[in-house]
């Protein structure tokens, strides 16, 4: 079976497919229900589903160029959170178009508030299981950067399947790269640090930038709520970078 075959999301046992995220609960207070109803159509994808609510149709597409307005270098985020580092790089970063790819519905409320208060044109949201949106929605080799910053860590041993970085992955994440495109990962947790290591290292589509070793501090990551937290509980931050073939 190919990479591509083995893509997530895993099968259960049962056959009920494993998903990197649990979905939170989708309650809003009033002001995230606010932006989320006056913002929400600036700047949310309208995704076409599938069976469930966060799936993408896979006969969905979206061609980034028309999506924002103009044709210039895609990052795209998996798992922003509240949006607090995806805004911060498109606000210091004019030139590229950034899409966030999340399925915490309050956080992407918050994301869309961000974006309003920094008035900026060039962040796109997505609510929606980020493998479907690399599998399907997104053009072959249209994303310059895929940035991955603090996956849930499912760290009890009966949980680890559950991680986003794992077999399968690679080769999703690679198609949806363009040639010469880059991933940058990072992780709290030092055990999926070398695991995403592991996978990566051993994945045909890519090569790290810093072989047998951990990547610097990425500076375009801005210093997050989440990563001083972990800082501060003692946990050293890894950084990972691949790029895929010319
Ligand atoms: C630990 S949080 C980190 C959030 C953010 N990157 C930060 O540093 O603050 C991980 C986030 O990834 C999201 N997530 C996990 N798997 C996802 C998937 N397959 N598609 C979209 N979002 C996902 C979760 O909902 C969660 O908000």
């Amino acid at each position: 079976m190919s990479d591509a075959e083995t893509a997530q999301p895993a099968q259960h046992p049962s056959h009920r497919p494993i998903f990197s995220f649990s979905r939170r609960s989708g309650r809003l207070t009033d002001g995230q229900q606010t932006s989320w109803e006056t913002l929400g159509p600036k700047y949310l994808v309208d995704v076409e589903r599938a069976e469930l609510d966060f799936s993408v149709n896979p006969a969905f597409r979206v061609d980034p160029a028309e999506l924002f307005g103009r044709d210039a270098p895609l990052v795209v985020e998996i798992g922003s959170g509240t949006g607090e580092a995806v805004v911060a790089a498109a606000a210091e970063r004019p030139e590229r178009n950034f899409l966030a790819v999340e399925v915490f519905v309050a956080g992407l409320a918050r994301t869309l508030r961000r974006i309003e208060d920094a008035g900026l044109s060039n962040v796109r949201l997505v609510e929606a299981n980020a493998v479907e949106v690399l599998e399907h929605m997104l053009p072959p080799g249209s994303v310059e950067e895929l940035w991955i910053f603090f996956p849930d860590p499912w760290h009890k041993a009966k949980h680890t399947k559950r991680r986003l970085v794992r077999d399968g992955f690679s080769a999703v994440a690679a198609n949806a790269l363009r040639p010469g495109g880059r991933m940058r990962l990072a992780t709290d947790w030092e055990d999926y640090a070398f695991q995403m290591r592991e996978v990566l290292d051993a994945a045909p589509e890519f090569t790290s930038e810093h072989p047998g070793d951990w990547a610097p501090r990425f500076d375009g990551r801005t210093l997050t709520v989440f990563e001083r937290k972990a800082a501060k509980a003692g946990r050293r931050i890894h950084d990972l970078s691949y790029v895929t073939a010319e």
